[in-house]
C-alpha cells in the first residue's frame, strides 16, 4: 500500500509505502510500484499513531464499562494503535497469567495492542511484593494505578526490586490518607517521595497523569539531578480547570495557574507523553461517585485544540508526545516514528475540521464524557495498524 498526498507535520507534502506490516520508505512524491494499493490522503497530516502510556480497558472483572473490543475500537477511532493498560481490575491484574490473557485478547481483536501493567502490591493489599519476583521478560510495567503505595518501606522495597529487575514503576500519586481532605498534598507528597526513591535506587520512574505545578516542578528537579523519571499529562488535565468543569476525576481537575504549569512542563520538555487515563464508567457508577471519564476517542483533538491552536505548540511537538514520547517511555523499539523498517502504524488526521463530539456516538462502551456538545479541532480520519485499515472516519472519501 501507498499514502499518497499527505502532510507531514511540518505541512510539507509526503507519502509513505508500506509493505509487510512495516514502513519501506517515507517521502516525497514516491513512485507508485506497479500493482500497488494507492490512498489518497487528500492533503491530510500524516503522523505516526498514538500510543498511550495509560489506559483503563476493564478486562477481567468491569466488563459491563469496557471490554477489550469495545476499548479497542474506542482506541483506533482515536487514532492509537497500542495501549498500555492498568490493573485496577477485578481480580487485579497481578500475575502474568491475567496479563497473558488480556494481551492475548486483544492480539485476536486485532485494532490495537496494549500491554498489561501488574500491580506493584499484589492484589493492591499494599505489602506484598513477591510476585513481582517471577515477572517474565515480556511484562516491565509495575502500577497501583487508582491508588499509591502508601508505606514507605514497601514502596522502597520495591524500586530496589524494580531496579534490579529492569522494571518501569508507574506511578498514580496519591496519598489515601491524604486525598480525603487534601488531594493536592496527597499528590504532592508522594510526588516528592517516589522521585527520591526513584533517584536513590537508580530506578525508572514514570509519573502518571500529573496535575499539580508543584508536582511539575518536583519532577524537573529530580530530572536535572539524573533521576530516570518521565511523566504524563492527560487531556483534561490541560483542557479543564476547576472554574470550567466540576466533573469527577482522579486526580482532580486543578486550579488555572496548574494548567499552565503543566503546559509549560510540555513546552520545557519535562513531559514526555500524554497519557489519556480513559476510564469508562456507567452513568449509574458516575451517579455512585465514580473517578474517571473516557478519553481515547478525543485525545487527539482535545490537545490539538487546546496546546496547538490555543497555546501555539508546534504540531511536530504534540505528535512527539503523542507517539516517540510514549514509545520511549514504553519501551517500544519499533513504533512512534515514521522511518524505513518501523511498523507502519499511522494516522491520517484533518487539523482544519471542525467538529462536535456527541458522547453517545463514542465507540467506547461507557459515555462518561464530558467534552459531550464540545467543538474541537482534528478529527481523526483513519487509522493504520500494520498497514491494515482499522479506523475510518465517515468523512474520510480517500
Ligand atoms: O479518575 C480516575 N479513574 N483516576 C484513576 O486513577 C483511575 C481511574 C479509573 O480506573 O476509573
Ligand atoms: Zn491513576
Amino acid at each position: 500500500m501507498i499514502v499518497k498526498h499527505a502532510k507531514d507535520v511540518n505541512g510539507t507534502r509526503c507519502d509513505v509505502w508500506i509493505s509487510d506490516g512495516k514502513i519501506r520508505a517515507f517521502g516525497v512524491d514516491l513512485p507508485v510500484p506497479e500493482g500497488e494499493q494507492v490512498v489518497d490522503a487528500g492533503g491530510l497530516t500524516l503522523m505516526p499513531a498514538f500510543i498511550d502510556t495509560h489506559c483503563h480497558w476493564r478486562t477481567p472483572g468491569f466488563e459491563y464499562k469496557e471490554d477489550i473490543a469495545t476499548g479497542s475500537a474506542a482506541a483506533a477511532a482515536g487514532g492509537y494503535t497500542y495501549v498500555n493498560l492498568m490493573p485496577n481490575t477485578k481480580p487485579v491484574c497481578s500475575s502474568a497469567e491475567i496479563a497473558h490473557e488480556v494481551m492475548a485478547k486483544a492480539k485476536e481483536v486485532g485494532l490495537c495492542d496494549c500491554n498489561q501493567t501488574i500491580s506493584i502490591t499484589k492484589n493492591f493489599d499494599g505489602k506484598t511484593l513477591d510476585h513481582l519476583l517471577e515477572l517474565p521478560d515480556d511484562l516491565r510495567c509495575i502500577s497501583e494505578d487508582g491508588n499509591g503505595v502508601m508505606n514507605n518501606a514497601v514502596m522502597a522495597r520495591a524500586f530496589a526490586i524494580a531496579t534490579d529487575r529492569s522494571l518501569i514503576v508507574m506511578s498514580h500519586a496519591e496519598d489515601r490518607e491524604i486525598s480525603p481532605w487534601d488531594y493536592r498534598l496527597a499528590e504532592n507528597i508522594e510526588t516528592v517521595r517516589n522521585c527520591h526513591l526513584a533517584q536513590y535506587y537508580g530506578t525508572r520512574l514514570h509519573m502518571c497523569h500529573v496535575s499539580t505545578k508543584e508536582a511539575i516542578r518536583t519532577i524537573r528537579q529530580a530530572q536535572f539531578s539524573g533521576a530516570r523519571v518521565t511523566c504524563e499529562v492527560t487531556p483534561h488535565h490541560l483542557w479543564f480547570d476547576d472554574s470550567r468543569l466540576q466533573y469527577r476525576v482522579n486526580p482532580p481537575i486543578r486550579k488555572a495557574d496548574d494548567v499552565d504549569a503543566l503546559v509549560e512542563g510540555i513546552r520545557n520538555g519535562t513531559v514526555s507523553c500524554i497519557g489519556t487515563d480513559h476510564a469508562p464508567h456507567t452513568a449509574e457508577d458516575k451517579e455512585k461517585g465514580a473517578a474517571g471519564m473516557v478519553g481515547l476517542e478525543t485525545a487527539f483533538a482535545v490537545c490539538y485544540t487546546k496546546l496547538c491552536r490555543e497555546c501555539g505548540l508546534p504540531l511536530e511537538h504534540l505528535s512527539a508526545l503523542m507517539s516517540a514520547g510514549p514509545a520511549g517511555v514504553l519501551g517500544l523499539t519499533t513504533k512512534g516514528l515514521l522511518i524505513p523498517g518501523f511498523d507502519a502504524d499511522l494516522v491520517l488526521v484533518d487539523i482544519d475540521h471542525m467538529f462536535t463530539v456527541h458522547a453517545d456516538e463514542l465507540h467506547s462502551k461507557s459515555k462518561n464524557c464530558p467534552y459531550d456538545g464540545q467543538s474541537l479541532y482534528g478529527k481523526v480520519m483513519l487509522t493504520l495498524k500494520a498497514g491494515k485499515e482499522t479506523y475510518r472516519s465517515a468523512d474520510f472519501k480517500g
